[in-house]
């Protein structure tokens, strides 16, 4: 699918992974809505971009505020093309603490919900959008095949397969994730939509920037090659081959420089 003049949904796209999304389909001619809880980086990102590129406030596990955001890539763009799913957060708690008080559950449900939940609800309202939108136009004689119609990228993590102690809520929301895929890449191929999944290893975003020095120095040494962190532009290219190759579908690709965590 080319980029030029289709239209994206990028959640998260205000810091980080979703940011480099969103400018590396700014750069190919595409039109973003950025859906992020963060206004003040969102709007700062629309003032820089222009035109193409909208924000709107929402949070990734309301139905009502993710339709909200796919109202708008159709309003303001003609329709919608696809998503890229970057909305996530790190929840890390053992399951016992030193003194073996066990986790918070809510901590826990809290991960599974953004990174999981999240990640269904903006499939399933992107899936609807698109799906009209192929039947519409299928309705009108514009299309004879369901060619390459939509695409779905969602973000999970090298911890959904090397999870590491504490990461209980992170690796599980994260495998959920990968898990999703098949399905929805399955049922959504009569429409002509695509599921893909990355899982990155460890990245420079602002995700990191809570980790110490020290810890970071590690994990850049954990990296078999190259030994350092991953740029979020060599992950938004990837994003970007994935719109563009129409025979990825129902893969999930790790982007970890191959690191295996232990
Ligand atoms: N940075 C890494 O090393 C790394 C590694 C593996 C996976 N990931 C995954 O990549 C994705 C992006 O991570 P990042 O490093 O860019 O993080 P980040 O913290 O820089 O960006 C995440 C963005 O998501 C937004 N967000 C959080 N909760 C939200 C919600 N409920 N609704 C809407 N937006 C919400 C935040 O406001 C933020 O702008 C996450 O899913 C993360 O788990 C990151």
């Amino acid at each position: 699918m080319q980029i030029q003049e289709n239209s994206f949904l990028v959640t998260g796209g205000a810091s980080g992974l979703g940011e480099a999304v969103v400018r590396g389909i700014n750069e190919q001619g595409g039109n973003v809505v950025i859906a992020d809880l963060n206004e003040s980086a969102g709007q700062a990102l629309v003032d820089e971009l222009g035109d193409n590129v909208r924000f709107i406030r929402c949070d990734v596990t309301s139905g009502e505020e993710v339709q909200a955001a796919v109202s708008l890539v159709e309003q303001a763009f003609g329709g919608l093309q696809g998503s890229i799913n970057c909305a996530g957060i790190a929840v890390v708690q053992k399951l016992l603490d030193r003194d073996n008080n066990p986790a918070d559950l809510d901590a826990f449900s809290r991960g599974v919900n953004i990174n999981l939940v999240g990640s269904f609800n903006v499939a399933r309202l992107v899936a609807a959008s698109i799906a009209r939108r192929v039947a519409a136009a299928k309705e009108a004689g514009d299309t004879e095949k369901n060619v390459d119609q939509g695409i779905i990228i969602n973000t999970a993590s090298v911890a959904a397969f090397d999870g590491q102690v504490g990461q209980g809520s992170y690796a599980s929301s994260k495998a959920g994730v990968v898990g999703l895929m098949l399905p929805l890449a399955r049922e959504l191929a009569r429409h002509g939509i695509r599921v893909m999944t990355i899982a990155p290893g460890v990245f420079a975003t602002p995700m990191m920037d809570s980790i110490p020095e020290k810890a970071r120095e590690q994990l850049e040494a954990g990296v078999p090659y190259p030994k350092r962190l991953g740029e979020p532009s060599e992950f938004a290219k990837l994003v970007t081959h994935i719109i563009d190759n129409s025979y990825l579908n129902g893969e999930v690709i790790r982007l970890d420089g191959a690191i295996r965590m232990v």
